[in-house]
């Protein structure tokens, strides 16, 4: 695993990679991220919040990551929650206490770090999405529930909380009032039980206490790291086709997840970046919106039961579809991906037969390559067919080891995509990696 490392950082004179998902998130960045933050300094996320569900497996077994980056495991990586990010700090405090439960070591202020310009997520922010999905009815997105879209809502209306404002007592009364006397007319109207500013007060300033030694100014540190060259490894969460202008609008998250926000998200200039795209080797997405390549039926059970494609958040049976080269296209212009990391393929191990999209027909029975912005929900895919393979792949270490129809698949999608894959993911464990 080392060699893939050095050879990201080094030998392209980039500092700054940032590590995307193509789809719609799942892909297997946190296992990516892993492998990868053994050479960086900081590991920074810059968007999403305990929406997100990064999954590493260690020696001890598996550990989900919600809110904590995914480098807090190797001991000399400083780990930023960047202030794109919306945290929940009571969600964070348990978080940080199961970590720690697991034997790793967390030093606020040393080996994580908060910004204080990161907006904080409320439990009214929860009520506030639950409200939302249910008004929507049979419009609903599928949303996390975790309160995610109505943060951002209340950062952009210049009433939300950050993180720096939990631990000044006199911000702290002021931001609420400000948040209250806005918000309780808006949940008095929709029926929303009232917002306390003195139980509010409480809770947030015990909590800022917690995290007290944690809250720093992250988009400083990191420019004069960004300054000094030091390796910056930016976590994506979500994917690009959540993201909230250039997904599949209005079924996205509220975030910037593509790698537009890794600079707005940070604070850290838009300077060359190396960006790693991260795709399954078949496609699936959580939560109702347009998904061309969807499967139903036998297939998508397989194939779910395989791949175990149940969120890691909130459990929920992942949709699936075959890997789908418009979409992959679509995400990788968009986010820069000038490599791909291909995981998964181990999953498709035991099939007859796979298949790759290629181009769609909308409902108005024209063919089109490109991810459109309408017309995706009648859309159905024209695919290409491969012959699937028996042999399981999960011992597989060189590319030459992988059976002939593994190999040709791999290759389809760097023609289709235009993009090199030069990593293939073919188990969970650290090891399973095929490096090209
Ligand atoms: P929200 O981010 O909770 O507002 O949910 C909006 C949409 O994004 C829903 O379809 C969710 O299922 C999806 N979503 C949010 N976070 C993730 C994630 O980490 N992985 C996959 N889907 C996600």
């Amino acid at each position: 695993m080392a060699p893939y490392a050095p050879r990201l950082f080094r030998s392209n004179c980039m500092s700054t990679t940032c590590v995307v998902g193509i789809l719609w998130g799942d892909e297997g960045k946190g296992k990516v991220i892993d492998f990868l933050a053994a050479d960086a300094d900081f590991v920074v996320r810059y968007g999403g919040g305990h929406n997100a569900g990064h999954t590493l497996i260690l020696p001890s077994g598996k550990m989900v990551l919600h809110l904590v980056p995914s480098g807090i495991v190797h001991e000399r990586v400083t780990n930023v929650i960047g202030n794109g990010v919306v945290v929940d700090p009571l969600h964070l405090v348990k978080e940080i206490d199961g970590v720690r439960a697991r034997g790793i070591r967390i030093a606020l202020g040393e080996n994580l770090l908060i910004s204080e310009r990161a907006h904080v997520i409320l439990e009214a922010h929860r009520v506030q999405d639950q409200w939302h999905e249910q008004a929507r009815g049979k419009g609903r997105i599928g949303t996390t529930g975790r309160g995610i879209g109505p943060a951002y809502a209340d950062r952009c209306n210049r009433i939300g909380l950050r993180m720096g404002d939990l631990i000044r007592p006199d911000a702290l009364r002021a931001g609420i009032e400000r948040l209250c006397s806005e918000k309780n007319p808006l949940f008095a109207g929709a029926g929303l039980p009232e917002l306390s500013p003195s139980a509010l007060f409480e809770q947030l300033a015990a909590a800022g206490e917690q995290l007290r030694a944690g809250i720093v100014d992250a988009g400083h540190l990191l420019r004069v790291a960004h300054k000094a060259n030091k390796r910056i490894l930016l976590e994506g969460a979500q994917g690009c086709l959540l993201d909230v202008e250039h997904g599949t609008y209005p079924y996205v998250t509220s975030s910037h997840a593509s790698t537009g926000g890794a600079f707005s998200g940070t604070g850290l200039p838009p300077h060359g970046m190396r960006t790693v795209g991260i795709v399954k080797a078949y496609a699936t997405r959580v939560g109702e919106g347009p998904f061309p390549s969807e499967l139903h039926g036998e297939m998508a059970e397989r194939l779910r039961k395989a791949g175990n494609e149940y969120g890691s958040t909130t459990g929920r049976p992942r949709r699936i579809g075959w890997f789908d080269t418009v979409a992959v296209r679509y995400s990788a212009d968009l986010s820069g991906a000038q490599e791909l990391v291909v995981t998964n393929l181990d999953v498709l191990s035991g099939f007859d037969a796979f298949e790759l999209v290629t181009h769609y027909r909308l409902a108005d029975g024209t063919t089109t390559d490109r991810f459109v912005a309408f017309g995706l929900e009648g859309a159905t895919p024209i695919t290409q067919r491969f012959a699937g393979f028996s042999q399981n792949l999960r011992e597989c270490r060189r590319f030459d080891d992988l059976p002939a129809q593994a190999r040709d698949y791999v290759l389809a999608i760097e023609r289709a995509t235009g993009i090199p894959v030069k990593t293939i993911s073919v188990g969970p464990g650290r090891d399973q990696v095929i490096l090209r």
